[in-house]
């Protein structure tokens, strides 16, 4: 039974319909990547999913079911994830408007991990993860710049695994959701 917190913006009907239809398994991430893509939506879109908090970034549900959920994620200049895999998960994200930083990191023999890559997104890209694939998202803009991104998790993350770059292994943790 899929879930509708709020009347959803049109043009993330194509997706929608997409993962509703998700009833015994996990989305597809190149059909996730597309449907994203293709997208018109805008951050004016999603207004009324805007919610921002001074103490870390915010995760505002737009829908869910048992096979995946759909965030309005917002950050406030300087906010960053924590160094996460993403389980058993699938993970596309469009950023809306801002810039998003993403660090790529190679987990270790140890369970540690090392910055692989860098790269900014702009409005209109997309990024994607999934399952041990381990990644840093972050709002490096100057003040007041903020960042707005669209993200689909397929099954919902409820949880992932965290990792230091100081070395230490990953620690299970649960990300703050406001619905
Ligand atoms: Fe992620």
């Amino acid at each position: 039974m899929s879930t509708l917190l709020r009347p959803a913006p049109a043009a993330l009907a194509p997706l929608l319909s997409y993962l509703h239809g998700l009833t015994d398994r996990r989305a597809d991430l190149e059909v996730l990547q597309r449907l994203l893509t293709e997208s018109a939506v805008s951050v004016d879109d999603v207004a009324e999913f805007l919610h921002f908090e001074d103490r870390c970034y915010c995760r505002n549900l737009l829908a869910e079911s048992p096979w995946f959920n759909v965030l309005v994620l917002c950050w406030k200049s300087g906010q960053r994830s924590p160094i996460h895999d993403h389980a058993q998960s699938v993970c596309a994200f469009k950023v809306l408007t801002g810039v998003c930083s993403e660090v790529a990191y190679d987990l270790l023999p140890d369970g540690g991990v090392r910055p692989a890559r860098t790269r900014d997104y702009r409005a209109g890209e997309i990024v994607a993860s999934h399952d041990s694939e381990t990644h840093e998202v972050s709002n490096l803009q100057g003040d007041g710049a903020e960042l707005v991104t669209l993200h689909v998790y397929s099954p919902p993350l409820k949880t992932m695994r965290v990792y230091s770059p100081a070395g230490a292994a990953g620690a299970a943790w649960r990300a703050p959701e406001r619905s």
